[in-house]
């Protein structure tokens, strides 16, 4: 079931399948009879559509948020993130079916996975309803590095995919809301609450079995956290952070904090971080 959503390019088709294979795997939880675990060869890379372009995020034009082409970019950048959620949650089911995890962990990825495909129907409603689409605009490329560079490292993946990139959105998504706060776009802002909301719980979820997998290693979560990150994740942490939601999905201050306290900017020389 997840291989065939990695295998289908267009978004709508993708989510659609999406959504119909996690509401049979709930059906047969519900059921009592549990879709068995299989293993599975997914691609190192999901088939996307053919539109949008990816381009390096350098080459990706931006435009001022206050105005209604920022406001489509904005929605259409979203869009993009969600497309990739999708994939990225059906990749951890299929991709690390070798590693013995508890049921629930199949039923929290398969949920999220059907959130976000939720959420990126949400947001090309939205780009349709300004008169755009998704696809109309270049967006990302290198969305997929993170899956790539954890392939064969399911605590690295749940490090940067739920606690650091996802994590990310919850600081972000108050901001995006006032952008459409602020031109009126009803539409947008509830899209973008439900998306919010729904958030907090893949956060939660990759707190939940990182700590987890931990627990079974005998690891300190503190102390793996911090070394996954700076092996996989290419980048700083940016405050501010959303301290309060971050909470709510179990993530705490020390786990992202001294990752940007260790990734603060080099002084005026200038010169290259070494790890950005
Ligand atoms: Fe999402
Ligand atoms: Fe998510």
């Amino acid at each position: 079931m997840a291989v065939e959503v990695l295998t289908t390019a267009d978004g709508r088709a993708k989510t659609a399948l999406s959504r119909r294979h996690a509401a049979d795997w709930f059906a047969a939880r519900a059921a009592g009879q549990p879709i068995p675990v299989g293993r599975a060869e997914p691609p190192l890379r999901p088939a996307r559509p053919a539109k949008p372009d990816l381009l390096p995020p350098r080459d990706v034009p931006r435009r001022r948020p206050g105005t209604p082409a920022g406001r489509i970019a904005l929605l259409h950048a979203v869009a993009h993130i969600e497309l990739n959620a999708v994939d990225l949650h059906w990749d951890i089911v299929a991709r690390f079916g070798h590693v013995p995890m508890p049921l629930g962990f199949y039923d929290d990825w398969v949920k999220a996975a059907d959130e976000e495909s939720k959420h990126f129907n949400l947001m090309c409603d939205c780009l349709e309803a300004l008169g755009s689409h998704y696809g109309a605009l270049p967006a990302h490329a290198g969305m997929w590095r993170a899956a790539e560079d954890t392939v064969d490292d399911l605590p690295g993946r749940l490090a940067v995919v739920p606690m650091v990139l996802e994590a990310r959105g919850l600081d972000v998504t108050p901001g995006m809301i006032e952008v459409f706060r602020k031109a009126g776009d009803t539409g947008a802002i509830a899209a973008l609450e439900v998306i919010y909301a729904e958030e907090v719980g893949h956060v939660a979820y990759g707190s939940k079995w990182f700590n987890w997998l931990c627990g079974r290693a005998g690891t300190d979560p503190k102390d793996e956290f911090h070394a996954l990150v700076r092996r996989y994740f290419h980048g700083a942490l940016k405050p501010p952070f959303n301290e309060e939601k971050r909470a709510e999905a179990g993530l705490p201050p020390d786990f992202y904090w001294p990752l940007a306290e260790d990734l603060s900017p080099p002084a005026a020389t200038g010169a290259p971080h070494p790890r950005s």
